[in-house]
């Protein structure tokens, strides 16, 4: 008989259990028990999409899983971004890139100034990430945590005279806007190919976003990406960006991740940004990761 490869999800398989444990944080649960490699049935599935949707950042414990099993659970919330940055793609998976401070005979492996500034992954494309699937592969000693900071309770937490008035507004987002600064501060940063420039053009977003699947609303505007609320003079736009990006990621709103040895960290992008709080240079860090596409923001 042949082997047939299928990436239908395995309806069939036997229930696993599973604990979903919420932090004592404003966001974000542990998923304690789900072993990814093995079947997912349709079924615990439902009830990880639910946590998520809930928590918006679920750290799954312990999950010694190969890249090719990292992809396809990824695949099961949608299709996957491959990053325009193809130099640090997994070699033979150009679904995962890279991020890692690790040097190989002079060659960054990865990228090494990954989320250095607030953002929500891919938000400078017209059609942003849903959510990012992080996994440990090398930690270091002290350092390399990742901040998750609560969207929605930004959104919620602004007075309602704020509200009315940012709530029509639209925001540019650039993925160029701060990457020269990055390239002068860390030269391994390759220089981009007009055809990667090509693939990076400005997008417009909503400063104010509702999630497709819950319908809260969420603050949509970082410090990394986006340039200017369009249709505002340079100083008021300067002056309210300031006062979001500061607002937005108030110590109420985040949750702190430690990194423990083979998590994976699945975040949703249209709820939260993320910040790497920064790991020593003389300390290894490796992670891979895989974006999945989102929707057109509204
Ligand atoms: C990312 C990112 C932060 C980190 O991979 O999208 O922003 O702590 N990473 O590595
Ligand atoms: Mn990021």
């Amino acid at each position: 008989m042949t082997a047939v490869l299928s990436r239908a999800p395995p309806t069939d398989a036997p229930a696993q259990h599973f604990e979903v444990r919420p932090f004592d944080a404003p966001v974000g649960a542990e998923i304690v028990g789900l072993d990814i490699a093995e079947p997912i049935n349709a079924a615990d599935f439902q009830r990880i999409h639910r946590a998520h949707l809930e928590h918006h950042v679920l750290v799954f414990r312990d999950q010694r899983i190969t890249p090719a099993q990292h992809i396809d659970f990824s695949r099961r919330f949608g299709p996957l971004e491959i990053h325009v940055l193809h130099q640090f793609q997994l070699k033979d998976h150009p679904e995962i890139l890279i991020v890692s401070n690790i040097k190989e005979n002079g060659e960054p492996i990865g990228l090494g100034d990954a989320g250095v500034y607030w953002h929500s992954d891919i938000s400078y494309k017209p059609k942003p990430s849903l959510g990012s699937l992080l996994h440990a592969q090398e930690l270091p000693s002290e350092g390399g945590d990742t901040l998750f900071a609560d969207q929605h309770l930004a959104w919620e937490a602004l007075s309602p005279e704020l509200q009315q008035c940012i709530l029509p507004l639209k925001a540019e987002h650039s993925y160029l806007a701060k990457y020269e600064e990055l390239r002068a501060k860390n030269p391994w940063r390759p220089k981009l190919s007009q055809a990667q420039i090509d693939q990076v053009a400005p997008a417009v977003q909503p400063v104010v976003r509702t999630h497709p699947q819950t319908g809260r609303k969420a603050l949509f505007v970082s410090e990394h990406f986006t340039t200017r609320i369009v249709g505002l003079p340079p100083g008021e736009s300067d002056a309210l960006l300031a006062e979001l990006f500061a607002h937005s990621v108030k110590p109420e709103f985040v949750y702190r991740h430690a990194w423990a040895p083979h998590d994976l960290v699945f975040w949703d992008n249209r709820s939260l940004m993320h910040l790497a709080a920064g790991t020593p240079d003389h300390l290894r860090r490796r992670l891979n990761r895989t974006t999945v596409v989102g929707d057109t923001p509204f």
